[in-house]
């Protein structure tokens, strides 16, 4: 019977890593992936995650079965970080678990709201393509709103009207922050449109939070999902540690559930759980056991987060230094990318352009047009912007 299967083809972002990896040119950028790369052009492992790694090594003495909620200290630890320190009476009505990687979480999000009666999720577009992939992989219908506007912000008029004509019962998924692909997240006042739309609790957010820290700061970056979760009255959230602890192949996820009552918490795990049960079963230990202990170190969660203002900064001035470029590559906007956040953005290139960047330049990015920012530094950045320059003019 498996020779009935017919091919499919490759995920393009994986397949870009490949094509990548065959080109010979010692100049080549790399723009596919969302893996941060320092200004040298390396993804190292975070120092603080180094010496947790050492610390996990001396101090482990089994590695015998935790269960399909994983390390419930690492998700413990992580959430003042994801939910605020004040609020004691979210956190009684919060229980969360872990997962392989944020895709995990998203995955067990979107079966949950199908267990619970869910048949459609309303995804703003673009977005990172596996959303939609897993959505319809659980069996449940995508329907689409515009997530971003002409002039490089967010529509949060079309997120409004998509909750707005939702029938009851239905889900929207949001990107927390530095969304992927755009890098262009709702301002503080839009969260507040977006909060206030969700408050009657008619439609339930999924709220996909994989690049914490890596936008304009820890607190602020998670500042409207907070809006969102002190208002609704109930909320699933994703949350992902492969790009703020840089543990991308350990696959580091977890995944909250926010309920009605705290007494709705243990029948809403146990669904969580089972479903964990028969997907993984139980998620790998040892980037969240490393994880853990980074948090549970004042002195390692420190080094993190120096280590991630270090990350954002570059980013940062990435971004300013392409927007100062705006006028090297008339019909891009580069200068909006400024106010963007995160490892991605959009440039409106056509496939031919696209094509042309890798063909004749070296440089790869995503079909959709999408960059990595961090892909760029010092020594490429100038090159990457007269390719634009080149393919545009
Ligand atoms: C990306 O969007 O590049 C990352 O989230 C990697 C992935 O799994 O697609």
């Amino acid at each position: 019977m498996l020779n009935r299967l017919t091919p499919q083809s490759p995920d393009a972002l994986l397949a870009l890593i490949k094509m990548y990896a065959a080109d010979e040119r010692a100049d080549k950028i790399d723009l596919g992936v969302g893996v941060y790369r320092t200004d040298s052009g390396d993804t190292p492992v975070f120092r603080a995650v180094k010496a947790a790694e050492r610390v996990l090594v001396e101090q482990q003495d089994s590695k015998s079965y935790l269960g399909p909620e994983g390390d419930h200290a690492f998700v413990h630890a992580l959430i003042p970080y994801v939910f605020g320190r004040a609020d004691g009476g979210l956190l009684r009505r919060i229980e969360g678990m872990q997962t392989p990687g944020g895709t995990g979480a998203v995955r067990l999000a979107v079966a949950l709201a199908k267990e619970a009666g869910a048949t459609r999720i309303h995804l703003g577009t673009p977005s990172w393509p596996n959303h939609a992939q897993i959505v319809h992989d659980v069996g449940l219908e995508v329907a689409t709103f515009d997530h971003a506007c002409e002039d490089g912000t967010a529509n949060v008029a079309a997120a409004l009207a998509a909750i707005e004509g939702a029938g009851e019962g239905e889900v929207i998924l949001l990107h927390g922050c530095c969304h992927n692909p755009t890098g262009i997240d709702y301002t503080q006042a839009q969260w507040e449109q977006l909060a206030e739309a969700l408050a009657g609790g008619k439609v339930l957010p999924i709220l996909d939070i994989a690049y914490q820290g890596l936008g304009q700061g820890m607190e602020e970056d998670v500042a409207g999902v907070r809006t969102v979760l002190a208002r609704v009255p109930e909320a699933l959230v994703a949350y992902s540690c492969d790009k703020n602890f840089g543990l991308y192949r350990d696959r580091v996820g977890a995944f909250y559930m926010l309920a009605r009552e705290t007494e709705d918490l243990p029948a809403i795990t146990s669904n969580a759980n089972a479903l964990a049960r028969a997907n993984w079963s139980m998620p790998p230990d040892h980037g969240a056991a490393a994880v853990r202990i980074a948090l549970q170190d004042a002195g390692l969660e420190k080094t993190w987060l120096e280590e991630l203002d270090e990350m954002r900064q570059r980013m940062r001035q990435v971004r300013r230094t392409l927007a100062a470029a705006d006028n090297r590559v008339p019909g891009l906007n580069l200068r909006a990318l400024e106010q963007q956040n995160g490892l991605f953005a959009m440039l409106p290139l056509g496939k031919d352009q696209i094509a042309r960047l890798r063909e004749d330049h070296g440089v790869y990015m995503a079909g959709s047009g999408r960059i990595n920012i961090a892909g760029l530094h010092s020594g490429n950045i100038d090159r990457f912007v007269a390719a634009l320059a080149d393919v545009t003019g």
